[in-house]
């Protein structure tokens, strides 16, 4: 990379999602490095931040965002999302509401505000399983909700890329590690959680499998990386955001679990293999983040299951409901009546108006999507 393209310019970001698991690790740090944040979200997890300098906060939803938000706003982070496959499974249709039809309404209400650099936290779970080692290039090949919608989002917006409204495409790892907003829904996050609560670690067979990892502390330093750099740079890019070092097997995250247990409570954990063998194991090459970034995350594994296990043994986080999001969503629905605080626009996070596409028309054009998605 050419570090004399850093910048040192202070941007005024909007961050939607922000009280999620990785835009709480993520605002802080943006308002530490002298960013100003507009901090959207519908905060189904928690409450919002405190207020702090520089710091706005809009509890809204992303299906309705309106067009004032965006004036002076001069990049977006938009991770709002329905943000795993069993939720995708469960709610289809806010799924491609919310990281489809949202997103691309966002982003183009950016492009008419005059917004310079919209980031989309997209996912690698947009390649589907792939015997070889996949990068950009690489045909993807979504299996779920979640990961079409991801990839109609990438595929709709990118094209809104112009010399003056720059888009990159950011797909993230499957992110581990401690977050005031904690997911344990997350593959190391929960093996480290049943590790320090049942001392087992349950591993589907055989555990050779592979898949590619990213610390949260390295998610928002790559975002800070970026919000540093001109984002004429980084326009137009689709980028696998991870490091080939954690390219890991699953029994070796079970390993790690089990290791730092035994240093950190001096328990013995137990591996239970479960359901036939696993053949989706995958590998990511992330050279072009390493190109225009010059930079990999570097963040162990090790390091995030012992802040977990550290959190939990010392009451600083805790597996509430809230932490497995599908299960989460579908308490607040159940309980609705107790959850009037969080209803917005008559409804939790199913609309009426949600919709998925019909089959074979789950990548339409820009045009006919715009067209429809502005409400
Ligand atoms: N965590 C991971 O492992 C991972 C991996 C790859 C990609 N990503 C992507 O990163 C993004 C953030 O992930 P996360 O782990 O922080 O998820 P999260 O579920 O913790 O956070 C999502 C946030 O969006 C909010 N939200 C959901 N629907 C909304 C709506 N309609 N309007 C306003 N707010 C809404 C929720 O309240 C929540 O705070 C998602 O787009 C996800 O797909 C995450």
């Amino acid at each position: 990379m050419d570090t004399t393209k850093i910048t040192t310019t202070r941007e005024h970001v909007l961050v939607t999602g922000a009280g999620g698991y990785i835009g709480s690790v993520l605002v802080p740090v943006l308002l530490a490095e002298g960013h100003s944040v507009i901090a959207v979200d519908r905060f189904f997890f928690g409450p919002a931040p405190a207020p702090a300098p520089g710091l706005e906060v809009v509890r809204e939803d992303t299906r309705f965002l309106p067009r004032h938000l965006f004036k002076g706003v001069t990049r977006v982070i938009d991770l709002a999302a329905v943000s795993n496959d069993p939720t995708g499974a469960h709610y289809p249709d806010s799924t491609w509401a919310i990281n489809h039809r949202a997103r691309l309404r966002t982003a183009r209400l950016a492009r008419e505000a005059g917004v310079d650099h919209y980031m989309l936290p997209s996912s690698c779970s947009v390649y589907g399983f792939n015997p070889s080692c996949v990068d950009e290039s690489s045909v993807p090949a979504p299996q779920t909700d979640y990961a079409r919608a991801n990839l109609a989002a990438e595929r709709d917006i990118l094209p809104l890329a112009d010399t003056d409204f720059h888009v990159t495409v950011l797909r993230l790892a499957t992110v581990f590690g401690l977050s005031p907003r904690m997911r344990f829904d997350l593959a190391i996050n929960a093996m480290s959680r049943d590790g320090w609560k049942q001392q087992t670690v349950r591993l589907m067979r055989d555990g050779s499998q592979r898949r590619p990892f990213i610390h949260v502390r390295d998610v928002t330093e790559a975002f800070a990386r970026m919000l540093a750099m001109p984002s004429s740079v980084l326009n137009k890019h689709i980028i696998n955001v991870g490091s080939e070092a954690l390219n890991i097997a699953l029994r070796d995250v079970a390993m790690t679990v089990s290791q730092q247990l035994s240093r950190t409570c001096g328990t013995t954990v137990s591996t239970a293999f479960y359901g036939s063998a696993d053949s989706r194991s995958y590998e990511v090459r992330f050279d072009r983040l390493r190109q225009l970034l010059g930079w990999l995350p570097g963040t162990s594994v090790a390091t995030g299951v012992e802040e977990i296990v550290d959190a939990l043994e010392n009451g600083r986080t805790s597996d509430g409901p809230e932490t497995i999001r599908l299960d989460w969503y579908r308490h607040i629905e159940q309980s609705a009546a107790q959850n009037t605080d969080l209803v917005m626009h008559g409804s939790l996070l199913r609309h009426p108006d949600d919709a998925r596409p019909a089959a074979g028309q789950e990548t339409p054009d820009t045009v006919s999507v715009l067209a429809g998605a502005l409400r």
